[in-house]
């Protein structure tokens, strides 16, 4: 006998397709947020080396420029590095700017919010500090790399002698620290996010585990990238 199985309903087709793209959205975030993060760990490694002065400062740098020669050109794997970078930030602000306006289509109705929930704060925190570290690094580019510009009038040639011109100025390193601040309140909640993502908090122990390790990460980021501004505003790391 012939079963008749009836088509599944319109609405029900469009809303299973919504799910699957909020979902490859917010793989987009979570996978193009960890370039960033292993990113942004290794660079405050490499920042960190000012403690061991001129020369371990900018042999750093330079070694990072002859990474992979012979078998790439000068500057080869820094470029690499760079368009992957910039790739991965398409992605993370792409995903980004279609999830608001998709969570902002589905509601249909206008709502007042009564009462300010944790995740009306983080999204407004996610947002808004987002937003902060990309100017930010524009500011930073133009600081350090595209533009080289030094505060103070002085050299721009030498890594090291720029970057304690640059902090030797407190509202310099000021700029920094609450960029470093806004930061490490986006990875706080990016991380805790991506691991909802990828499906590393489905049990109360994990959940726990999965804040945690968020809170530690956004803390020696923050901590690990503010010594070196701060440690030359108090005289520690001189030219
Ligand atoms: C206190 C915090 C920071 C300090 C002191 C710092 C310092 C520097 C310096 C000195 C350079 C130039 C390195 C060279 O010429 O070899 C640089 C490059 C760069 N920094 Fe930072 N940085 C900080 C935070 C950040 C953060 C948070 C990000 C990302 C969100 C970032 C992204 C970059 C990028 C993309 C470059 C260019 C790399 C390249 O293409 O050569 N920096 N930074």
């Amino acid at each position: 006998m012939a079963t008749q199985t009836t088509p599944p309903r319109p609405q029900l087709v469009k809303g299973a397709r919504a799910s699957r793209t909020t979902i490859a959205l917010k793989l987009g975030m979570a996978i193009s947020g960890i370039v960033f993060l292993a990113f942004v760990l290794a660079h405050m490694y490499g920042n960190l080396k000012a403690f061991g002065g001129h020369d371990a400062f900018n042999e750093y740098a330079e070694h990072l420029r002859e990474l992979g020669e012979p078998m790439l050109p000068h500057e080869g794997a820094l470029w690499i590095l760079r368009v992957g970078l910039i790739a991965s930030l398409v992605v993370h602000v792409y995903c980004a700017v279609t999830l608001w306006r998709r969570a902002a289509r589905a509601r249909t109705t206008k709502y007042v919010m009564k009462k300010d929930t944790g995740a009306n704060r983080a999204s407004l925190t996610m947002r808004w500090g987002g937003l902060t570290i990309l100017i930010f690094l524009v500011w930073h580019l133009l600081n350090f790399t595209i533009g080289k510009v030094n505060p103070q009038g002085g050299e721009t040639n030498d890594p090291y002698n720029l970057m304690v011109d640059t902090f030797d100025l407190w509202w310099m390193t000021l700029i920094y620290i609450a960029a470093m601040l806004a930061l490490g309140a986006h990875l706080h909640h990016g991380i805790w996010s991506a691991a909802q993502t990828l499906g590393w908090t489905g049990t109360a122990a994990k959940r726990n585990r999965a804040k945690v390790v968020a809170f530690v990460i956004a803390l020696i980021i923050t901590i690990g990238f503010s010594l070196v501004p701060l440690a030359v505003l108090a005289g520690i790391i001189t030219k």
